[in-house]
C-alpha cells in the first residue's frame, strides 16, 4: 500500500510541471496497479490491513494505548471515510459508471464544483502519509542502522507530501485560470461523463460506502461492550506486580494490558509486536500455567538469550494467578531491547578481576598531565586487548584500575576462571610490552596488581539511566578488590583465591594456601600469592 501511495504521490509532484506531465507520470507510475492482479493485490492489502487494525481493536483488552499507537490507529480508521470520496469517483466510477477520470476532471471536482472536496484531499495526504510514517518508523526504530539513515528518510517523508501538495495546488490554480472560459469546466466534464447523472450515482455510492464504513469502525466497540458483559461475573485471576501492586486480569489479556489498564507503567516500545523485547519480565509465580512461548515470542526470547523464566508482557495471556517482576525499567529505550539476557540483575556464579598500576602517584608527580594520561591510556588500551582476547568483559574504571569479569556468556560459569588466568597472563606480557615501549618516558617501570576471585555475586546492567554498566556487586566483588590489596602486601603480581584456581582446574601442589580476613565477611579467604603465571601455562 505504501509503495502504492508514493507512486501516487510522484504522478501530484508532476503537477508542478504541467498536467500533461502528471497524467503521463500517472499512466506509467499507477499501470502496475490497473492490472488485474495490481487491483488485487492493493485491494487484498487494504482489506487485510483494515481488518487487522478493527481485530485489534476487539482482541484488546485495554484501549490505554501510548499517544503514538492511539495517532497511528484512529488516523488509519479515518483513511477510508476521507478517501471515499476520490475512491468511488475515480476508480469505481470508472469500471461501473464508464467514467474516465483525467487529472484535470478530479480537479474540476476539487476546486470548482465542490470545493470542500479538495480541503479533504489535502487533509488525506496528510492522514495517509502521517499513518504511513508512524508506522514504519516504530517498525524501525529498534534496527541498529535506523539512526543513521533516519534524516535522510525524515527528509524524504517530509519532501514528497510536500511536492505533492504543491502540484496540488498549482494545479487547481490552473484549473482556477482556466474557468474563466464558462465552457471549459462543462467541455471537460462532458468527456470525461461525469454529468449530472454519474455524479448523482457517485453521491449515492459514497453515501452507502460511508454507513458501511461506520458500522465496520462501530463494530469492534460493540462487540468489546458484549464481551465484558458477558465476563463481568466471573471472578478474574490476579496479577502481583513486583512493585507490590496485585491488579485483577481481564479475561483474555495480555499481561501488558493488564499492566496497562491498571495504570501501572511498563516499558513497550515495540506497542506489543513482540519486536522489541522492552516489554521482557520475569514470572515468578504461575509459569507452569502459560503456555511454552512460540512463534515471534520464542524467536524474540531466543534472540535475546532470555534466562529461564523470562517471558513477553505483551504475548502472555494468563487465565490463573501470576506473579511477574518487570526486567527492564518503564522507559527503556529501543535499544535497551538489544540488551542481551541474563543481564537484569540476578545472582549467579562469576569469576572478578581486580587490576590496579602500582605507583600512580608518582607517575603523577613526575610527569605533566598530559604526559600521565598518554601513558595511562595506553595501560588501559592494553589492558582491554588482553580483556578481549580472553573473553574478559571491561565492567568499571577503578582510578588507576579496573575491574572485569569473566564467564559472563559462558555456559559454564567455572570456564570463567581459567579465562581469567589467560588474562592475568596476557595483561603482565602486554606490561612487559608497554614498559619497553616507553621505557625512554619511565623513571621507573610500571606494575600491577591483580586479584582473581570466584564466587556468587548479582551480576547485571546497573546504574543510573542511559548510563548503565555490566557489572556484579556482593561479596565475592569485596573479596576480590583485597586479594588484589594484598599483592602489594606480598610484593607478588597475582594473588588468586582458592574457589578461583579450583575452578579454573589449576593444581598448586607448591604454593602455599594463605588466608586473610575481608571486612564484612566471618570466614577468612583463602588464596595462593604468584610471583609469575608462566609457570602456569597450559
Ligand atoms: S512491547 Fe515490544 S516486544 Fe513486547
Amino acid at each position: 500500500m505504501l509503495s502504492f501511495v508514493i507512486c501516487h504521490l510522484i504522478a501530484h509532484c508532476m503537477l508542478l510541471i504541467s498536467f500533461q506531465a502528471a497524467e503521463t507520470a500517472r499512466d506509467t507510475l499507477m499501470y502496475p496497479w490497473r492490472t488485474a492482479t495490481g487491483t488485487a493485490i492493493l485491494t487484498a492489502a487494504f482489506l487485510v490491513h483494515f481488518s487487522n487494525a478493527l481485530w485489534s481493536i476487539y482482541v484488546r483488552r485495554s484501549l490505554r494505548l501510548s499517544r503514538w499507537e492511539w495517532a497511528q490507529l484512529s488516523l488509519g480508521l479515518c483513511i477510508p471515510a476521507l478517501l471515499m470520496a476520490h475512491v468511488v469517483s475515480t476508480p469505481i466510477a470508472a469500471n461501473l459508471l464508464n467514467v474516465t477520470p483525467y487529472y484535470n476532471t478530479v480537479l474540476i471536482v476539487q476546486w470548482l464544483i465542490f470545493p470542500w472536496l479538495g480541503v479533504v484531499q489535502f487533509f488525506v495526504v496528510l492522514t495517509v502519509w502521517t499513518h504511513a510514517c508512524i508506522g514504519i518508523h516504530y517498525w524501525l526504530r529498534i534496527r541498529s542502522w535506523y539512526p543513521r539513515w533516519r534524516p535522510f528518510l525524515f527528509s524524504v517523508a517530509l519532501l514528497l507530501p510536500a511536492l505533492a501538495l504543491a502540484g496540488f495546488i498549482a494545479g487547481g490554480n490552473e484549473i482556477l485560470r482556466a474557468a474563466k472560459d464558462p465552457n471549459f469546466a462543462k467541455t471537460a466534464l462532458d468527456d470525461a461523463n461525469l454529468t449530472d447523472r454519474t455524479l448523482d450515482k457517485v453521491g449515492q455510492i459514497e453515501r452507502a460506502g460511508w454507513s458501511i464504513w461506520l458500522g465496520l469502525v462501530l463494530l469492534p466497540f460493540a462487540a468489546r461492550g458484549v464481551r465484558s458483559w458477558l465476563y463481568r461475573r466471573r471472578k478474574p485471576p490476579m496479577l502481583a506486580h513486583a512493585g507490590g501492586r496485585t491488579v485483577p486480569i481481564l479475561p483474555g489479556a495480555t499481561v501488558l494490558e493488564t499492566l496497562r489498564e491498571s495504570g501501572i507503567a511498563h516499558a513497550s516500545v515495540c506497542g506489543g509486536r513482540a519486536r522489541c523485547t522492552t516489554c521482557r519480565i520475569l514470572v515468578t509465580k504461575g509459569l507452569d500455567e502459560l503456555p511454552a512461548a512460540s512463534g515471534l515470542e520464542a524467536k524474540a526470547l531466543a534472540r535475546f538469550g532470555a534466562m529461564p523464566g523470562t517471558r513477553l508482557a505483551c504475548q502472555i495471556r494468563p487465565t490463573a494467578d501470576i506473579a511477574v517482576t518487570p526486567l527492564l525499567a518503564a522507559d527503556a529505550s529501543a535499544a535497551d531491547g538489544a540488551l542481551p539476557g541474563g543481564l537484569e540483575g540476578r545472582e549467579r556464579p562469576i569469576t572478578v578481576v581486580f587490576v590496579d598500576m602500582r605507583g600512580s602517584t608518582s607517575l603523577g608527580e613526575a610527569k605533566l598531565p598530559y604526559d600521565v594520561l598518554f601513558i595511562l591510556n595506553q595501560f588501559f588500551h592494553e589492558m582491554t586487548r588482553a580483556l578481549l582476547a580472553t573473553n574478559g568483559h571491561y565492567s568499571q574504571f577503578t582510578g588507576d584500575g579496573l575491574m572485569a569479569l569473566y564467564g559472563l556468556h559462558a555456559k559454564d560459569a567455572a570456564s570463567g576462571a581459567a579465562d581469567a588466568l589467560r588474562g592475568a597472563r596476557d595483561m603482565l606480557k602486554r606490561l612487559d610490552q608497554l614498559n619497553e615501549r616507553l621505557r625512554t618516558d619511565l623513571h621507573e617501570q610500571l606494575r600491577i596488581g591483580i586479584g582473581i576471585h570466584y564466587g556468587e555475586a548479582i551480576v547485571g546492567s546497573m546504574g543510573p539511566p542511559r548510563s548503565q554498566i555490566i557489572t556484579a556487586i556482593g561479596d565475592t566483588v569485596n573479596t576480590c578488590a583485597r586479594l588484589e590489596g594484598l599483592t602489594k602486601d606480598f610484593g607478588c603480581n597475582v594473588i588468586i583465591s582458592r574457589p578461583a584456581a579450583e575452578a579454573a582446574g589449576i593444581r598448586l601442589d607448591g604454593y602455599e594456601l594463605h588466608q586473610a580476613s575481608v571486612k564484612g565477611r566471618m570466614e577468612p579467604v583463602e588464596f595462593y600469592a604468584l610471583g609469575t603465571l608462566t609457570e602456569l601455562a597450559s
